[in-house]
């Protein structure tokens, strides 16, 4: 555990319990939360409560996947010695406090918030008009002030769940404080650089496509899928070389490869790579060049 008297700037974030992670959740989160991990203090957690708001007909995954999800974040580099990892469930408050901002929540906050009639639109295998789904925000502005965080790392589409959670912090603080004092403090979103990150079809790498490559996928399975990707489909001839700016195996290797196999894609005529930016760029995951 680490503690507070440290000063350092207090950052919280957490992944709901979807089992095992692929290289878009590295590249988008987990690779962002290993380095902040001696900047700030850390709070990093397993929003098991989260994922049953839409897997709650069927809940026999989600203990085995919080463990899956744990288990990646430790081979990624997340360290119990330099960050507070739990789950969401393990520590009870997470669902008193949902149920003390849900007293204070207008419902038109929630009804409007774009992540709710998107998903509730798009997800019809699944009956998500329930109190739990609309809910989900306002269980997420409990996890991050309990914390009293002051930064949310997240990609852009969670940007509106932390707006509404410094709206439900400004709404408690009106309610229950005297003017100028405040109980809980506003928490700023930090927004992850979005990285695309094609699956193996192009489309956005997702478990909801089945186009993922998995941290624990073994090489030959990574080679495997790797092969049948999709490249750049301008090309007319199998052996043509093709314009690696819009090829989706492009786009990997600007990510993952080592500088020397981006060289050797610089030599080659019609390539248009450049060498990583290494002060921006993530470092690449503990996968051997390829
Ligand atoms: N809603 C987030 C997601 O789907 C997961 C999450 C739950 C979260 N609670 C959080 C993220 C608190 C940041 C802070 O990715």
């Amino acid at each position: 555990m680490t503690s507070r008297s440290s000063q350092r700037k207090r950052v919280l974030s957490g992944m709901r319990a979807t089992g095992r992670l692929h290289l878009g959740n590295y590249v988008g989160a987990l690779d962002n939360w290993v380095r902040m991990q001696d900047q700030y203090d850390c709070f990093f957690f397993v929003a098991d409560w989260h994922a049953l708001t839409t897997d709650y007909a069927d809940t026999s995954k989600i203990k085995e996947n919080s463990l899956e999800v744990l288990l990646d974040w430790l081979a990624a580099g997340l360290d119990p010695e330099r960050c507070t990892m739990f789950i969401q469930s393990h520590v009870p408050q997470h669902a008193e406090l949902h149920l003390l901002f849900s007293m204070i929540t207008p419902l038109g906050w929630l009804e409007r918030v774009p992540t709710y009639k998107e998903q509730r639109d798009n997800i019809s295998e699944k009956d998500l008009g329930t109190y739990g789904f609309l809910g989900y925000p306002v269980l997420q502005a409990a996890d991050i002030l309990i914390y009293k965080g002051d930064f949310v790392p997240v990609g852009e589409d969670q940007v509106p769940h932390v707006e509404l959670t410094r709206e439900i912090a400004r709404r408690f603080n009106m309610f229950y404080t005297r003017k100028g004092s405040y109980v809980f403090p506003e928490p700023q979103p930090l927004l992850t650089p979005a990285a695309k990150l094609p699956g193996t079809d192009g489309r956005k790498m997702s478990k909801s496509y089945g186009n993922t490559i998995l941290l624990t996928d073994p090489e030959p399975v990574v080679r495997q899928k790797l092969k049948t990707m999709v490249t750049d489909t301008a090309r007319v001839g199998r052996s043509d070389p093709g314009n690696p700016d819009v090829c989706p195996v492009g786009d990997l290797h600007k990510i993952f490869s080592h500088g020397c196999v981006i060289c050797a894609y610089l030599l080659r005529p019609r390539c248009f790579l450049r060498p990583r930016n290494r002060a921006t760029s993530p470092s690449p995951p503990a996968l051997r060049p390829w």
